[in-house]
């Protein structure tokens, strides 16, 4: 196996912490420790093409990674074309409405079942922080229920209960109010008696619950049958908004999200990510009652980059690219065929490790459980009680991720990784013989 070097990624590293601190924004960092292993793995990135990745060292990677807003592949020409389009016209940012963005929210409206209306934001913490406004000012009540381990931005009211954190399993991060820390009750995913519980006791204080339809921060839970509706019937009675936060989900699964999948329709759903291709976009939709409390200005929404025509653009192109039948049957397959075979090398190995999530979505996780269910199950499975910042996965997450990147391949262990329409069957295979030799290494961990 060729040793690959990452010494421009560490003298780069070198100069970024000096003027940005912990010297990335991302989540990038100056040693990536797991379960006592150091992996050395790119930090700085060059270019990239479909479904490769070039450092700033020359080190070629098939790239399942990013964060989730690839879905056409790096580069994807027709976006790139979009977008050089939009720019030759001089329209880049103004004051005044824009055709595209109806064109593009006629598009959402369509696919998305939850959506009469959309309204166009930047980022996904941004959506997520205009859907429980909504939500607040619609019913008038001010809590709101998120779940363990579920990830919905960086703003107040959610960002507590997360795996890493590092403060303790509840706090996040320093800075909260005590308000927003106290309006946020958090409950464990896939638990319907715990919510029916809080709901009849305390239905009239809570405005929402939010969740992830299907948990993709994280070990790429797809909920139990039966599940998702019975959060929609115990809102229902109670009085409750439910929010499908879609921003990982939304334009993955399926163009209308996993609300098409499942045929479960949330009361908003917020989207993001794949929805453009890696382009700064963001959606919160519902339906016109519900938006009434935007139409007439009772909820402010408004920011001076929203609907900016260069995102407005790539979305518009990207959402098209995904309306072609064979999308997803691509997607599924390819992924499909990588989860198949990660999981025959697991049988034949006999190694304890199971396989969970989608074709365009999925995750392996080093467990003797038969199935991660929620995020306490995660902490159980690898020992971590007060998660610390540094990935925390035990010594085989750590082989197998290291072994997976000197073979040229970003795929990691318990989180998620994306399938692009760029990924190809070939590629699948060479992951697949890849995975195979690393799983072989992750046996002689004791
Ligand atoms: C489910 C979910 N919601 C919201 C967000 C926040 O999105 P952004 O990072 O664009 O603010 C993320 C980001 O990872 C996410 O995964």
């Amino acid at each position: 196996m060729k040793k690959l070097s990452f010494a421009k990624s560490d003298e780069l590293f070198e100069l970024a912490e000096r003027v940005i601190p912990g010297g990335s924004n991302k989540y990038v960092r100056k040693r990536t420790v797991m379960g006592g292993i150091e992996i050395q793995r790119p930090k700085f990135i060059d270019h990239a093409k479909g479904s490769r990745i070039w450092d700033v060292d020359g080190n070629e990677f098939i790239d399942y990674g990013g964060m989730g807003p690839t879905i056409l592949g790096h580069g994807d020409s027709k976006v790139t074309e979009a977008v050089r389009e939009q720019l030759k016209k001089g329209v880049v940012h103004f004051g005044l409405n824009y055709e595209l963005d109806i064109k593009l929210s006629e598009k959402m409206v369509k696919s998305i079942p939850c959506a009469e209306q959309v309204h166009m934001l930047n980022t996904g913490s941004e959506a997520t922080t205009a859907a429980l406004r909504i939500a607040r000012a619609y019913t008038e009540k001010a809590k709101v229920i998120k779940f363990d381990g579920h990830y919905h931005g960086i703003h107040d009211w959610t960002i507590l209960n997360l795996f890493g954190g590092n403060i303790s399993p509840r706090l996040i991060s320093h800075g909260l109010t005590k308000g927003a820390v106290e309006d946020t009750i958090i409950l464990q995913w896939q638990d319907l008696d715990s919510v029916e519980r809080v709901l009849s006791n305390q239905g009239n204080e809570i405005a929402a619950i939010i969740t992830e339809p299907y948990q993709f921060n994280g070990p790429c839970i797809i909920p139990e049958k039966g599940y998702l509706e019975g959060l929609r019937k115990i809102t229902k009675k109670n009085d409750v908004l439910l929010i499908f936060d879609e921003i990982i989900s939304g334009f993955r699964v399926a163009l209308g999200g996993v609300q098409e999948l499942e045929g479960v329709i949330p009361d908003i759903a917020t989207y993001g990510k794949a929805m453009a291709n890696g382009y700064p976009i963001s959606a919160v939709a519902s339906n016109k009652k519900i938006m009434e409390t935007v139409t007439y200005g009772r909820v402010f929404l408004k920011g001076t980059y929203h609907s900016n025509p260069i995102s407005t653009s790539a979305a518009y192109a990207t959402i098209t690219e995904l309306e072609r039948k064979e999308s997803y049957k691509h997607l599924n397959q390819i992924g499909d065929s990588i989860i198949k075979g990660l999981k025959d090398a697991i049988d034949d190995l006999d190694i304890d490790a199971i396989v969970q999530g989608v074709g365009p979505c999925f995750t392996i996780i080093f467990t003797e459980q038969e199935k991660i269910m929620r995020t306490s199950d995660l902490r159980a499975t690898i020992g971590v009680k007060t998660t610390a910042m540094a990935y925390p996965h035990d010594r085989r997450s750590a082989v197998f991720a290291k072994e997976m990147i000197n073979q040229g391949i970003l795929f990691q262990p318990t989180w998620r990784n994306h399938l692009y329409l760029a990924h190809n069957k070939e590629e699948a295979d060479i992951t697949i013989e890849a995975a195979q030799k690393a799983l072989k290494q992750t046996k002689k961990i004791k």
